[in-house]
């Protein structure tokens, strides 16, 4: 069942999948790290532009490094919680200084950077080192809730036995992918309100939709 799920959802990121820059082969470690902060609490859209101007403005880790933290707010555009900037900067600093200025690439090492948590130390591990990690934002929750458990997890943060079935259902080989396409298909289709059922790849699988359970109402969320 689990197999099929993910080969499903893995088969539709191939056709539906947004082309997003940080997803390039090119973006590198820290392109991807910038991205994953960046897009932590703002739309992908207001995030390409900024995303863009940083990575010809600051390429490496050691050029974002070189200047005053005050230098990353400034060019934060209206990203929101400019802190984000700082911690940015603060992680360039780190890197620069401890790492040799490449992006370290075990879990524990980035968990360690300022302002990196757990999902993101997964996705920098899982996205730029190709490593098997589940990653667990919102939009990979919901549908992992919905459509293995039928209910959505109550908890802000995830708990053990939330952890312990995303961690089943990463799969053996390109675990990336798998994260990739089900945190896609959260924000394209399986969205918070008004999921998109009639365009999912595995509507007819999903123990949420199986259990009866109502689409909301109302608009979708922008994503
Ligand atoms: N691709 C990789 N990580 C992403 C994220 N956090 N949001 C949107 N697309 C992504």
């Amino acid at each position: 069942m689990a197999g099929g799920l993910r080969e499903a959802i893995v088969d539709w990121y191939g056709v539906a999948a947004r082309d997003l820059p940080w997803r390039r082969v090119g973006a590198g470690a820290w392109g991807i790290l910038v991205s994953e902060i960046m897009l932590q609490q703002t739309p992908v859209a207001r995030v390409l532009p900024v995303w863009e101007e940083w990575m010809e403005r600051w390429p490496t880790p050691a050029a974002l490094a070189g200047e005053p933290p005050g230098e990353a707010v400034r060019h934060w555009g209206r990203l929101g919680y400019p802190r984000r900037a700082l911690n940015l900067h603060a992680c360039a600093r780190v890197i620069t200084d401890d790492h040799g200025g490449r992006v370290p690439s075990t879990y524990a090492e980035l968990r360690e950077l300022p302002g990196i948590g757990d999902y993101t130390a997964a996705a920098v591990a899982s996205f730029a080192y190709g490593q098997s990690h589940a990653v667990l934002d919102t939009n990979v929750r919901r549908v992992l809730a919905r459509a293995v458990r039928g209910e959505e997890f109550p908890s802000k943060t995830p708990t053990a036995a939330e952890r312990t079935l995303a961690e089943s259902l990463v799969p053996a080989l390109d675990a990336p992918r798998w994260a990739v396409a089900v945190m896609e298909l959260g924000a394209l289709v399986c969205t918070a309100r008004a999921p998109r059922c009639a365009l999912c790849p595995v509507a007819d699988q999903c123990a949420w939709r199986l259990a009866g359970r109502p689409a909301y109402d109302g608009p979708a969320r922008r994503g």
